[in-house]
């Protein structure tokens, strides 16, 4: 398997989803190393529905530190309850934000960074093992549809752990 994912940004967003779904989960079949796949994900996830930052960060003690991610390099620890990485982990839910300017404590990697959603990755216990970033330099990028799609790559993320 190799190559550039590309889905039509003019599909409607609910079925971009799903093709992504798809391709997401023909990338990690017969493999298992985990840093591999979740590489090949991020890859997916930026090349396939155009994001400006995608990446994971991985819970290690009280920190988030970061792991496979596309786009510009970025902070490499977040603390829990920091910024919206840190509250979607301190919380155990996902968080979208229209307006980084506006969430309090936003840690800005970038400064072109102007939306965001993040959604928790659970370990079998249901704890959180890692959050999925995904960044816009656009006002108001991400919604619930967004949410709905991304909670399934969430769960093939979570099938692999
Ligand atoms: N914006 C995030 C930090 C991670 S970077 O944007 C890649 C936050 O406030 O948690």
């Amino acid at each position: 398997m190799s190559g550039l994912i590309s889905i039509n940004p003019s599909l409607p967003t609910a079925e971009r989803y799903l093709l992504l779904e798809e391709q997401v989960k023909a990338l990690v079949y017969g493999e298992e190393d985990l840093i591999a796949n979740l590489s090949n994900i991020m890859s997916a996830l930026k090349y396939g529905m155009n994001y400006f930052w995608v990446g994971v960060y991985k819970v290690a003690g009280d920190q988030l530190i970061l792991g496979p991610f596309q786009g510009p390099v970025a902070c490499t620890r977040i603390l829990k309850g920091r910024g919206v990485c840190g509250n979607c982990w301190e919380r155990n839910q996902a968080i979208i934000v229209g307006d980084v300017d506006k969430f309090p404590g936003h840690i800005a990697c970038s400064s072109d960074t102007k939306s965001e959603i993040v959604l928790p990755v659970r370990n079998k216990e249901g704890e959180v093992a890692f959050v999925l970033d995904i960044d816009s330099n656009s006002l108001n990028d991400f919604n619930t549809e967004d949410q709905k799609g991304l909670e399934k790559i969430v769960t093939i993320i979570e099938s692999i752990l």
